[in-house]
């Protein structure tokens, strides 16, 4: 893990403003050895003080900038709430809100253009892995993003979250996020080689403090995006220790 590693907490549909305070007050005490960022619900992100060693993020953004989308947070929304990333094409929103390739390629681009990073999610379901089709699905996710806008490569961060290890308690085993890793840093390298490999990309699906130093040694895993674990805030603090 050259890259200077990024522990990523998406705290999905849960947490409150005490939530917001015990994890502010737990990540206080972290070195910038580590970047850390904190993704809650977007209601959520005024609570955080602006004075914090962390980076805030929303968990999705539109790819319209203004106008008739209700319900939907603009990069610009987003941004006067003090985030500085956003998750793009996390599986539930994927599967739950019927998000396309497309719609996504729009959304990183919508991200980017408006000075914020995204961090773009992909990952095969437990069917794909069992009829080894895990390469051809992240390939396809990718090149929805990269193949037409190479550009964006460098300004991007990927999780690679394996559907069948999100909530499950089944995190992959390090070799096997690994040799997944390694292929998603070749397949974007033929879309930028120097990016490819200044890209920090995370791995999440059931990380926590007793496998995430194991997936941390691994070269080409570079930070995490913690889900369940991240609601705990002595364990999220664990785990961004296990990253140095
Ligand atoms: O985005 C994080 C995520 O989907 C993983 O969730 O609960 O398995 O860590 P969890």
């Amino acid at each position: 893990m050259a890259l200077k590693p990024l522990i990523a907490a998406n705290w999905k549909m849960n947490g409150n403003r005490e939530l917001v305070s015990t994890v502010t007050e737990a990540v206080a005490s972290l070195s910038s050895a580590v970047d850390v960022l904190v993704c809650p619900p977007a209601t959520l992100l005024p609570a955080f003080k602006v004075q914090r060693n962390f980076a805030l993020g929303g968990q999705d953004v539109s790819a319209a900038q203004a106008g008739a989308y209700t319900g939907q947070l603009s990069v610009a929304l987003l941004k006067e709430a003090s985030a500085s990333y956003c998750l793009v094409g996390h599986s539930e929103r994927r599967q739950y809100q019927f998000e396309s390739d497309s719609l996504i390629a729009q959304k990183v681009a919508a991200a980017i253009a408006g000075g914020i990073t995204p961090v773009l999610c992909i990952g095969e379901t437990l069917a794909e892995r069992q009829q080894e089709k895990t390469e051809q699905v992240l390939a396809k996710q990718l090149a929805a993003v990269y193949a037409s806008q190479p550009e964006l490569l460098s300004k991007s961060v990927i999780a690679y979250e394996p559907i069948w290890a999100i909530g499950t308690g089944e995190s992959a085993t390090p070799e096997q996020a690994q040799l997944t890793h390694a292929f998603i840093r070749a397949e974007l390298s033929r879309y930028d080689a120097e990016a490819a490999t200044q890209l920090r990309i995370l791995y999440g699906g059931s990380v926590n403090a007793a496998n995430s130093a194991a997936l941390f040694a691994q070269p080409d895993i570079n930070g995490a995006l913690v889900g369940g674990a991240s609601l705990k805030p002595d364990e999220f603090v664990q785990i961004c220790l296990s990253a140095k």
